[in-house]
């Protein structure tokens, strides 16, 4: 079987721990680099409708393929944006348009999607779906969800948890509600970049022992609590997220029963102190997980968080598919 590709030996992106601490730092670093230029450089030359210089567009002529099993805004547009600013094409594909919806292998969806384009970014409902694009595919490979992580959100994550604290080391994170797949995502890079985390959740919804372990390998687990006003206090950032996840929809009138007491209002807030930041990958279900006074109030941070998915996943695709060194 030929083994063509421009990229002999492709890096994936499928779980945050595929990162190296001194990588994911790379990787914040160029995303504010990259923040600085759009505001100064890149805003100047779209304002006044002349073409962004070469030199900002490495990935000039590339295209990257983008599967979506799910519906999405921020990362669809997030990577699309990217992508365009970059000089490549991000090309949309909606898994149910594929040919995979029909019954196509994900393998072999891989093989050929590797013959045309430069990478591939999929969110999916399975884990073991981007995985199997990774393994077959010899372009790189970026999840962008999966039932178990979320990688490129949690890297726009650390990166505002960065702008506002100027570090990461010591700080404590405090997780309220399900213990799901961004949960998960930052679990491992806490790890990683040596944050204290606390997952609040009901009993039965706590993140899975997998994740548990992988972080106590990589060198700190989160202590799991079911009171939420305890993983409040002494928090820095206070997370939450859907209660229900895509994929669970089945549940929601039980979930809806049990995460109740699950969500960031402002007594929990007040309990975190006013230095707390308060975060939310969204979409937010405003009055279930986290209160609208609380959401657009002076500690929360979301929409920030929101943008820094740009200026991320800009630092990721330059990486992985551009082959710019970190
Ligand atoms: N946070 C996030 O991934 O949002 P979307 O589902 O809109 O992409
Ligand atoms: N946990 C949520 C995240 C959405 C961005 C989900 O998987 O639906």
């Amino acid at each position: 079987m030929s083994t063509y590709s421009p990229f002999p030996k492709p890096t994936h992106l499928i779980s945050i721990a595929d990162l190296s601490p001194g990588q994911i730092t790379a990787v914040l670093d160029r995303a504010e680099e990259l923040k600085q230029l759009r505001a100064e450089v890149y805003a100047a030359h779209t304002n006044c409708n002349t073409p962004a210089p070469l030199e900002t567009m490495p990935l000039f002529g590339r295209s990257i393929a983008m599967i979506f099993e799910k519906p999405s805004t921020r990362t669809r547009v997030s990577l699309e944006v990217a992508a365009a600013e970059l000089g490549a094409r991000g090309m949309y594909l909606s898994s149910s348009e594929l040919q995979l919806g029909r019954g196509e292998t994900v393998a072999d969806t891989a093989r050929v999607l590797s013959r045309f384009v430069h990478g591939i970014t999929a969110r999916v409902f399975l884990h073991q779906t981007v995985e199997t694009l990774a393994r077959y595919a010899s372009v790189p490979v970026m999840n962008a969800l999966s039932d178990q992580e979320h990688p490129l959100q949690i890297l726009a994550d650390l990166m505002t948890i960065r702008e506002y604290f100027g570090g990461l080391r010591g700080l404590q994170v405090t997780w309220v509600g399900d213990g799901n797949n961004v949960c998960n995502s930052l679990i491992l890079a806490s790890a990683l970049m040596g944050m204290e985390m606390v997952v609040a959740s009901p009993p039965g919804y706590e993140p899975k022992s997998k994740i548990l372990e992988q972080a106590m390998q990589i060198g700190r687990a989160p202590r799991v609590i079911s009171d939420p006003l305890e993983g409040a206090k002494e928090a820095d950032v206070l997370v939450t997220d859907t209660w229900i996840s895509m994929g669970d929809e089945a549940e929601e009138a039980e979930r809806l029963r049990i995460f109740g007491r699950y969500q960031i209002n402002q007594a929990l807030v007040d309990a975190a102190g006013e230095d707390a930041i308060v975060m939310h990958c969204l979409p937010a279900h405003r009055g279930q997980e986290i209160t609208d006074e609380v959401m657009d109030g002076p500690q929360s941070v979301v929409f920030d968080e929101a943008e820094n998915r740009l200026h991320t996943s800009k630092a990721v695709l330059e990486w992985l598919v551009g082959g710019r060194r970190l």
